[in-house]
């Protein structure tokens, strides 16, 4: 593969596709060739499958390939990288159950050719059963193509952080971070199972070719430290740069860290000076020198590889002070226009006000996480805010919460001065508990558990917006379709959710939209969330508000926005910093990620301030949204 200069900080080829869609419709076309090829030959195509959110759009388009185009998988045989310890083939988290729902239940491959690690071993036979895995692999003469997503620890398979290059099928602890991502599969971190049996990076690495898929930001720095970094045991990926024959394909959010994309200068080759570049560059070089942007002199361009841009748009005090203005403009304590005011070099217009405007949160949790702050801000200013919830969120309550509510729901309809009154409440607190103690710790959520967990959500949501001043009828519930009826890593949207969102934005005709997900990965909810927006937004586009609105993107759980990447920054004061933590406790189980956000929103402050912009508490950052 002939590689272009750009690419010459990356140690594997890496293919950067414009969505995961087209990379996966890519693949599968080799895998078509790989199947029609062996055999010809005769021969079995060896498969090596993973699991996770990341190869399910590849899956489905080889369900495609299998139900419109015919191609057959009766003489494939398939490897599955690894399996949960301590998990039962039916259990609903297991990989042996990820694989039948996402590909094998769905195509003509044989049962007797699927292979995946079990996860019911008695600890004395682990040994035994790794090792036949092994021989089973190298009998069938080797992996033809290896299929690979990458933890956000680096891991291939489960191979985690101190897995040796050679090492083989074997049983391993789960680093916590991998435990942390797993967390809302399980319903909180303390189901996630501690161990799990994969193949090692030695296995992986035997295989002819290998693939390595990542989506959406969140995977961009690993993907990075994969790539271009070195071949480390602390990150396993890393050793696919000692394959002959080893890709990784990426999206363009996954594609962020990397040198060609992040700092296009350092490689050598022209670069287009656009205004995003130009910040882009000016704010690294501020950071590489510790100095503020007015403090830059012609010999830091010249020493960070930018003479260029100083001989483009130099010289170098103007180019200071534009990029300074730049970013001092993007500063407003008025996210909804300030009346009344020139909004020249504003980021958001001053008129019409008051605006309604429209915080959709894929999640209850996520708008709060992200933009806490801003929402108290445009209440405060006399904006009209409603609050969406997209989805109900159910599958984040953990069992004993729904335990504590359906007893005491059970404890206050038995003391009821008339039981009578409570006969329908008595029944649903008795349903609930017995079937949460039917289902056991790891059983699939009942429609009636989900409904109470949704239930329980929904008063968590409310709690922490009236903390921001935000009134019931102000806060929304769209409980969209494809959450309900899906699991994560899984969710397949349909035309029913796109109906509801466009009756929700032509119901409320907002002048502003809030909302997340453009650079997450597209199969997690707040991935799915904005492209149904998005869409949604696209069939209004015959209504007046559609093009009039305003759209901003906050950040939730994904990488904070970096000073170039922002448009709108919100600086929050101490005591508006302690009303958004305030509201972020009221949520029973954030994850460790959203935890963090009142530091990122410090961070980001932080990182003004050195760049010579003004002091302050804490910021919230926003990008425009720009219509496709
Ligand atoms: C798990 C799997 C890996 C997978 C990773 C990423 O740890 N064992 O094989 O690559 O998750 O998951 P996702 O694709 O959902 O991001």
């Amino acid at each position: 593969m002939s590689r272009s200069p750009a690419e010459a900080f990356e140690k594997v080829p890496t293919v950067i596709f414009p969505d995961s869609a087209a990379a996966a419709k890519a693949l599968a076309q080799e895998v078509k060739e790989i199947i029609t090829t062996k055999n010809k030959a005769g021969q079995p195509a060896v498969l090596g499958m993973a699991t996770g959110s990341t190869p399910v759009p590849f899956y489905r388009e080889l369900i495609r390939l299998h139900k419109e185009e015919g191609l057959s998988f009766k003489n494939v045989v398939t490897f599955n990288l690894d399996e949960y310890f301590g998990l039962s083939a039916d259990h609903p988290e297991s990989y042996a159950r990820f694989m039948a729902e996402q590909i094998f239940d769905h195509i003509d491959i044989p049962k007797a050719n699927i292979n995946i690690p079990s996860g019911t071993l008695r600890s004395d036979q682990v040994f035994s059963h790794c090792r036949d895995y092994e021989q089973k692999i190298d009998s069938l003469g080797g992996i033809d193509l290896q299929i690979l997503g990458i933890g956000r620890t680096g891991h291939i398979g489960f191979n985690e952080p101190g897995s040796s290059r050679d090492s083989l099928t074997r049983r391993i602890t789960l680093d916590r971070v991998t435990r942390q991502d797993a967390a809302s599969d399980f319903r909180g971190e303390q189901n996630v199972p501690h161990f799990a049996i994969t193949m090692g990076v030695g296995t992986i690495l035997r295989a002819k070719k290998l693939v390595l898929m990542a989506w959406g930001e969140n995977k961009a720095s690993v993907v990075a430290k994969a790539v271009e970094g070195p071949m480390t045991e602390a990150v396993s990926a890393s050793f696919l740069q000692d394959h002959a024959d080893a890709r990784f394909f990426i999206d363009n959010g996954a594609s962020r860290e990397l040198t060609r994309v992040k700092l296009p200068w350092l490689t050598g080759t022209p670069v287009s000076w656009t205004p995003r570049e130009t910040r882009r560059a000016m704010v690294w070089q501020a950071f590489q020198t510790k100095r503020p942007i007015l403090k830059l002199i012609d010999e830091h361009y010249n020493e960070h590889g930018l003479s260029d841009l100083l001989s483009e748009q130099g010289p170098s005090y103007q180019l200071n002070i534009r990029i300074f203005n730049q970013l001092q403009h993007t500063i407003t304590g008025w996210p909804g226009g300030k009346p009344d005011e020139d909004d020249t070099y504003r980021p958001e217009r001053a008129r019409p006000y008051p605006k309604r405007c429209l915080i959709l949160s894929p999640e209850p949790q996520d708008a709060i996480v992200g933009m806490g702050g801003t929402i108290d801000r445009l209440i405060e200013q006399g904006h009209e805010v409603r609050l969406i919830s997209l989805t109900s969120g159910n599958l984040r309550v953990p069992d004993s919460e729904a335990d504590k509510f359906a007893e005491t729901l059970h404890q206050l309809a038995s003391n009821a001065a008339q039981p009578g009154d409570w006969k329908a409440q008595t029944a649903y607190a008795k349903d609930a508990l017995s079937q949460l103690e039917a289902k056991g710790e790891f059983g699939e959520d009942t429609p009636l558990l989900r409904d109470l967990k949704k239930l329980i959500l929904r008063g968590e949501l409310r709690d922490a917006a009236h903390a921001l001043g935000l009134a019931n009828d102000h806060i929304l519930f769209a409980d969209l379709p494809f959450y309900e009826n899906g699991r994560y890593r899984r969710f397949k949207s349909t035309q029913a959710d796109l109906d509801s969102l466009k009756k929700i934005l032509e119901e409320h005709k907002p002048h502003q939209i809030y909302l997340t997900g453009d650079a997450a990965d597209p199969s997690s909810v707040s991935g799915i969330t904005f492209r149904l927006v998005q869409a949604a937004l696209k069939a209004c586009s015959h209504e007046e508000f559609a093009g009039a609105c305003s759209l901003w993107l906050y950040r939730g759980k994904e990488r904070a926005l970096e000073p170039h990447e922002i448009d709108m920054a919100v600086p929050l004061s101490p005591l508006q910093m302690e009303k958004k933590e305030n509201a972020l406790n009221r949520f029973g189980a954030l994850s460790s990620l959203e935890k963090e956000a009142p530091e990122i929103n410090r961070d980001n402050a932080r990182h003004y301030d050195s760049l010579g912009l003004a002091e302050y508490e804490a910021i919230e950052t926003f990008q425009r949204w720009r219509r496709s």
